[in-house]
């Protein structure tokens, strides 16, 4: 096995009529590769980590919402050796009551798997939290020395990229980004236009639990940050994005008091002569009369 996979073949276990399904193919790399004995998988969906692992003789249990399992609710019934764990990605595919019939699932075991399905998630946020609880309930079961693999896609919507690589929680020792070049996705009969680079390879991320109570968690915060309280930012790039941002040239009075009290001025009690300094570059700024300024044509 290789940092990069590709099964143009899928092989044999599990359905490819079930959306969203894996190779087995590479359910065997990670059982030759780490020399796994055991490999349970509690989103199992159509049965590939199931079926390989039975070929092969690998122990493991396989569970889904499809088999009346809702890892957001029940206990993980085992402490397993290792766990292979393939969730949706965010509503690409959605499973309950497309996959397979709600009511079937209402029947069998008495609740409706629409109300935990993580492809039917509110929004991304509400994904990636509800992943994240998924991902340290799986993580925290399993025994120590175990490995966690996770295989997840990054989602392209409205022109901004979701990365599930980038955006859920992280338990434990990264050991492994895996690139899986995707074959036969619905996705690769449409044919795009213009800028849209089309998605056509997934992740597979492996942990490692090398110590049992305390173990590092690697997160993603994302906040907003103003230009204008940044180290960083020279006087130039703050008064350029002041302009920008005001969509029209300004006094010099203007951009003082778009900039005053921010830490940038705290750290430099000279900051008006700077900006008077700065918007004399007439690579950068136009003097358009006395006393404003605007952006140089490009
Ligand atoms: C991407 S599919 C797995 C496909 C599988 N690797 C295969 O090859 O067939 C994701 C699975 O997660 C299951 N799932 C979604 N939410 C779940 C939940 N809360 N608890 C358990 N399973 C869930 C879905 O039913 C679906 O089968």
């Amino acid at each position: 096995m290789q940092s990069i996979v590709s099964y143009p073949d899928r092989g044999v276990g599990g359905k490819n009529s079930y959306r969203g399904n894996c190779s087995p193919k590479l359910i065997e790399d990670l059982i030759d590769q780490y020399d796994l004995k055991y490999l349970s998988d509690y989103m199992v969906g159509s049965g590939t980590t199931e079926d390989v692992c039975k070929a092969r003789g690998v122990g493991g249990m396989y569970l889904d919402l499809n088999r009346g399992f809702d890892m957001m609710t029940m206990d993980i019934p085992e402490r397993a050796d290792n766990i292979f764990w393939h969730p949706p990605y965010d509503d690409i595919v959605v499973y309950s009551d497309e996959m397979y019939k709600a009511q079937d699932i209402i029947n069998r075991y008495g609740f409706d798997p629409r109300v935990n399905d993580l492809s039917r998630c509110n929004g991304w946020e509400d994904f990636v939290k509800k992943m994240n609880y998924c991902t340290m309930k799986q993580f925290t079961s399993m025994e120590k020395g175990g490995r966690m693999f996770i295989l997840m896609g990054d989602i392209k919507k409205r022109g901004k990229l979701y990365s599930m690589l980038l955006d859920i929680a992280k338990p434990g020792t990264v050991e492994q980004i895996i690139i899986k070049a995707q074959h036969n996705c619905v996705s690769d009969r449409r044919s795009y236009s213009g800028r849209f680079v089309p998605i056509v390879h997934e992740y597979l991320l492996v942990l490692r639990k090398d110590s049992p109570l305390m173990f590092e968690v690697q997160m993603t915060k994302h906040q907003r940050a103003d230009m204008r309280d940044m180290e960083g930012a020279t006087w130039r790039d703050v008064v350029a994005a002041v302009l920008e941002d005001a969509h029209k040239p300004l006094s010099l009075k203007e951009i003082y008091e778009r900039v005053d009290g921010h830490k940038k001025c705290q750290s430099n009690p000279h900051w008006t002569d700077k900006i008077r300094q700065v918007v004399q570059n007439e690579k950068f700024f136009s003097h358009v009369e006395r006393g404003v300024y605007g952006l140089a044509a490009a």
